[in-house]
């Protein structure tokens, strides 16, 4: 591996200190989906936007809510506020946002479709590259920032569905039948992404996430060929074009397959969803990976004894071996302030 552990646990910033394998004795702590509506100052800046893509290219809302969490929780890194979705936009598919039923891409790729589609235009994406270079002047030094893509499967899903679906039965079933239109579409899916992550870094990110939300509902084989292959070729193409700079992999509630991700996909760090068994999975992987995750979001809505116990749980599950406390999925809208501040304290001791 490119990376030296040894130039990254020289930094001061605690995420990047476990991110280069280092055991803290408490865990640095951020949250998936931390700039949202569960923030009364996010939906104000939401409100004023426009549409949701509006505001992910619009440098200045976007460096706002990136840092709105960080002033309030003092997480210990800021993610990019931005969307997986915004990889689709730039090949030239029209995505949109239906307040109440996520996101619809048109048109739905067919086999056609997966050909005649382009490359990711960077160009496009230059609103995201100068909202990075805001965010930098304004986060604290200890303060990691995290770039992110979707990872080939999970955004595939979205361009040959329109739509999220329940199970994928329109994209399993497309790439059963047309494997080689699939493929072909994952190839730019894998290519793009790569280049925009390392455009990520080049505008100032520390380290990248890569979110396989549909990762959980593949059998072994088609997990190989869908998730894992096309990841390790992203993760080739992103450190040949940006050395050194840690991965976070999160194929989210990968359950059994997880071991085949870890073998395959040189990450230097495995996020965890909220159903995935830490304990057992670290007889496989061994303790010296990072590991990142895994509070269930309804535990934290919850709050009260439930919160308390999942979070002592989490920290004795993980304790003496790398770890970076988060959610086991995104935070949800209905989210208590107080829950999370809660949390913070629990996890800082
Ligand atoms: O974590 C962060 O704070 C960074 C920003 C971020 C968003 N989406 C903002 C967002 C990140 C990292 C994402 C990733 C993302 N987007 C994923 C992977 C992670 C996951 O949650 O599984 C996926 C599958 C998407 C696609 C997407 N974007 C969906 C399905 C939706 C609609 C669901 C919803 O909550 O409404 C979005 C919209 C979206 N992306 C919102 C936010 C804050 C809500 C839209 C709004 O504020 O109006």
């Amino acid at each position: 591996m490119s990376l030296s552990n040894a130039d990254l646990g020289k930094t001061a910033k605690p995420i990047m200190r476990v991110l280069a394998g280092d055991t803290l004795e408490r865990p640095p702590i951020w949250l998936m989906r931390q700039a949202g509506r569960y923030l009364p100052e996010y939906r104000a800046v939401r409100a004023e936007a426009g549409s949701f893509l509006d505001l992910c290219y619009s440098p200045k809302k976007a460096a706002e809510v990136t840092l709105q969490p960080i002033r309030r929780f003092g997480f210990d890194a800021a993610i990019l506020f931005s969307d997986i979705l915004v990889v689709p936009h730039a090949m030239g598919q029209t995505v949109t946002f239906v307040e109440g039923e996520g996101p619809r891409l048109s048109p739905p790729l067919d086999s056609a479709g997966c050909d005649n589609i382009g490359a990711v235009d960077l160009a496009r994406l230059d609103p995201v590259f100068e909202a990075i270079g805001l965010i930098k002047t304004q986060l604290p030094a200890e303060t990691a920032l995290l770039g992110f893509c979707g990872a080939p499967w999970t955004v595939a899903s979205y361009m040959i569905a329109g739509q999220g679906s329940r199970d994928l039965e329109t994209v399993r079933l497309f790439a059963y039948r047309h494997p080689e239109a699939f493929g072909r579409l994952m190839d730019k899916i894998v290519e793009g992404s790569a280049r925009y992550l390392a455009a990520q870094v080049k505008a100032g990110v520390d380290a990248v996430q890569i979110f396989d939300s549909w990762a959980s509902v593949l059998p072994p084989a088609q997990f190989k060929a869908w998730c894992v292959d096309p990841m390790r070729r992203l993760v080739a193409e992103f450190r040949r074009l940006a050395p050194g700079v840690p991965v976070i992999g999160f194929p989210r509630e990968a359950g059994g397959n997880l071991a085949a991700y870890c073998r395959d996909v040189p990450v230097e760090c495995l996020g965890v969803g909220t159903a995935d068994n830490i304990v057992q999975l670290r007889k496989i992987i061994g303790n010296s990976l990072p590991v990142q995750g895994n509070l269930d979001p309804l535990a934290l809505v919850a709050g009260g004894r439930s919160l308390d116990e999942s979070v002592a749980g989490i920290l004795s599950d993980f304790a003496g071996k790398p770890h970076i406390f988060n959610l086991g999925h995104g935070i949800l809208p209905h989210t208590p302030i107080a829950h999370v501040e809660r949390l913070v304290a629990l996890v800082r001791g």
